[in-house]
């Protein structure tokens, strides 16, 4: 039950999902204690350290890697393991060690320092699990801005609704999406050896404000920033269309779930979900841009580039049947009030956000 959960560390508590998570859980569950605990390795994190603070919430500076700074964060009765290198794309260029280190050793770190303390888990996966080439056999085809699928077209755990946990796990899916693979394995293990009540959502895109968007990871709101601040913005992959198509989740929609799956950890423990916007916030590069540029009154000359990257895929929409049913839970905001929310974020803070989202970087 939440009001078990007196104090609640939330790891990788700087970045655009923890800090959101750890302000909206001060926020809803008053008597908890909240940590944040974060290396402020993502550029933009310690833009989180003042609203933190204001709402309450204690940040610890450290490094899941490391079990000693774990433990100066002290007892906690529920982990949310929201720490990671999040980009698909890295370690395709130079070596992987930090994004092992951290995505799959940081798990087992953290999941000791739950064990030692009896605390609950909650583990933000990622919808990466899923294998690049099963995802881009989907039979896609290209229905105005976009890709989609037939409406009758259905196969093992796909259909036009999204994509589901039944999908099939045979084949390579990035290290990124290996380190979160094996990473759910271990919490949940952790879970059946431990008793420790477990759960893992497997999140499609998570957008909101203070999502520092990179070319490699946050491409809502790089698309946003790039139009208000100007800025280079290409299609990338899939002969550079820009008809490749995500759902998007805002993340006070993520947390409206949280609470909920607090709230009944007991029934749903060692669970695993897909967690996203589905359907019917989803949107293809090319609508993005349509959107970006009605709500900002800024056209922009957007690039191609043909090739596809190596962890790319076409389509991407989470199927969102069981976690809904099972938390009586559904996004509740569109993609176009989710747009419009950043793009005045981006409008309110521009001196503040220039220098990270500006026009440094490149293409997406
Ligand atoms: N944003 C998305 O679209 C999305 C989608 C699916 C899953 N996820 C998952 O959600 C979680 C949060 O992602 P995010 O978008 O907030 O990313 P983010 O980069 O904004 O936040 C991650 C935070 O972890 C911190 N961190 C990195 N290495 C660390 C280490 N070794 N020790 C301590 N802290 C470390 C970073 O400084 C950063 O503040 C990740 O696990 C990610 O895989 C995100």
């Amino acid at each position: 039950m939440t009001r078990n959960h007196r104090t609640i560390l939330v790891t990788g508590g700087a970045g655009f999902v923890g800090s959101h998570l750890s302000l909206s859980l001060r926020r809803d569950l008053p008597d908890a204690t909240v940590i944040a605990f974060d290396n402020l390795r993502r550029r933009g994190s310690e833009l989180a350290l003042a609203r933190l603070a204001a709402g309450g919430v204690r940040f610890v500076h450290g490094d899941v890697r490391a079990a000693a700074d774990l433990a100066e964060a002290g007892a906690f009765d529920l982990l949310v393991d929201c720490s990671a290198e999040p980009s698909v794309h890295a370690g395709y260029e130079g070596g992987a060690e930090y994004l092992v280190d951290t995505n799959l050793m940081g798990t087992a770190r953290c999941l000791e320092a739950a064990r030692r303390h009896g605390a609950d888990v909650l583990f933000l996966s990622t919808s990466r699990v899923y294998p690049i080439a099963g995802l881009r056999s989907l039979p896609l085809d290209p229905a105005g801005d976009r890709l989609d699928l037939a409406p009758t077209a259905t196969g093992p755990g796909w259909s036009h609704a999204g994509v589901a946990t039944g999908f099939p796990l045979d084949g390579p899916r990035s290290l990124y999406g290996a380190t979160k693979l094996a990473s759910e394995l271990l919490v949940h293990e952790y879970g059946a050896m431990y008793g420790l009540r477990t759960l893992v959502d497997r999140c499609g895109v998570l957008t909101g404000p203070w999502q520092m968007g990179k070319v490699d990871q946050g491409f809502f709101v790089l698309w946003a920033a790039r139009h208000l601040y100007g800025g280079a913005l290409a299609y990338r992959g899939f002969g550079g269309d820009g008809l490749q198509v995500r759902d998007v989740l805002h993340v006070a929609d993520l947390h409206a779930l949280v609470l909920r799956q607090l709230a009944a950890l007991d029934r749903h423990a060692g669970c695993t979900f897909n967690v996203g916007g589905g359907r019917g916030c989803s949107i293809s590069l090319r609508e993005l841009t349509g959107a970006c540029a009605r709500l900002t009154g800024r056209t922009l000359e957007i690039g191609r580039i043909a090739d596809t990257a190596a962890a790319d895929v076409p389509w991407y929409v989470t199927d969102n049947t069981a976690v809904g049913s099972a938390f009586d839970w559904a996004p509740a905001r569109s993609v176009e009030d989710t747009l419009e929310e950043i793009c005045r974020w981006l409008y309110d803070h521009r001196t503040l956000l220039e220098p990270i989202l500006g026009t440094r970087g490149g293409h997406l």
